[in-house]
């Protein structure tokens, strides 16, 4: 598999694209972050298919992500992805999978992307989500390669938890999309959120929870 010479971190570390080889790129406060590799399809596939996440995740009535598909989307190394970064979170305690965020469909037209996060059930209510929320846009702002100049998000508007988040991360309510959502033959508004840089740094200084966010290894 390639690898890579990374372009921060301990000098002459090499990024492997590996399971043997991985190392964490993201650190919060209790969990460590990994870029989606094809080893953590069996984790991340279960994080996405329980029924309490994907029905406020984006097309909740498609078909639920299988092996094939997902291999299909995350064996490219990262070096060569040029449109986001997808990340796993584990515990840093004992290493159990618990979240999900990325930020995706990067235009370098205007520096902008679109975020997205999920926790495991079991691990909500304790802070997780906006640790995995603000690491997804703390890469998206500060890593080399992206330096994102805008960033955005649309939150059902009735799930609450996740708008909590969303807020807390430094997103601002710019408006409604009105009935974007169509779960269990109902439609939902959805709440457009956005951010620049500045916003994030602002959320980031007056949160523990954000700022003790760190990028390891900005691949
Ligand atoms: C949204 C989600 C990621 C939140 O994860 P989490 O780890 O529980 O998040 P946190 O603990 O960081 O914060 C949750 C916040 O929501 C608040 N909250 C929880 N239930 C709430 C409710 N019913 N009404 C209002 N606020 C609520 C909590 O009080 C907390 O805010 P606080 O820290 O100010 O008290 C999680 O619920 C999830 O995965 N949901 C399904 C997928 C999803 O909705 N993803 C986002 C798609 S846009």
């Amino acid at each position: 598999m390639a690898t890579e010479q990374a372009e921060s971190g301990a000098a002459g570390f090499q990024f492997q694209f590996t399971k043997e080889g991985e190392v964490p790129v993201l650190e919060t406060p209790h969990l460590f972050g990994y870029i989606l590799g094809p080893w953590h399809a069996d984790d991340i596939i279960a994080i996405w298919n329980d029924k309490s996440t994907s029905r406020w995740m984006a097309d909740p009535e498609g078909e639920p992500c299988n092996h094939e598909e997902y291999l299909e989307n995350h064996s490219t190394h990262p070096s060569e992805v040029t449109d986001g970064r997808s990340f796993i979170f584990y515990t840093k305690e004992d290493r159990v999978p618990a979240a999900f965020s990325a930020f995706y469909d990067f235009d370098t037209s205007n520096s902008s992307a679109e975020t997205s996060f999920c926790v495991v059930p079991s691990f909500r209510g304790r802070g997780f989500g906006t640790e995995v929320n603000g690491a997804a846009i703390c890469y998206a702002f500060e890593s080399t390669h992206f330096q994102c100049h805008s960033l955005f998000s649309t939150v059902v508007t009735e799930n609450a938890p996740s708008v909590a988040c969303t807020e807390r991360c430094g997103y601002k309510k710019i408006g409604i999309r009105r009935e974007t959502h169509r779960l269990e033959g109902r439609w939902y508004n959805e709440w457009l959120f956005d951010m620049l840089a500045g916003d994030w740094l602002a959320a980031k200084a007056a949160h523990p929870a954000l700022s003790g966010i760190r990028i390891l290894h900005d691949i």
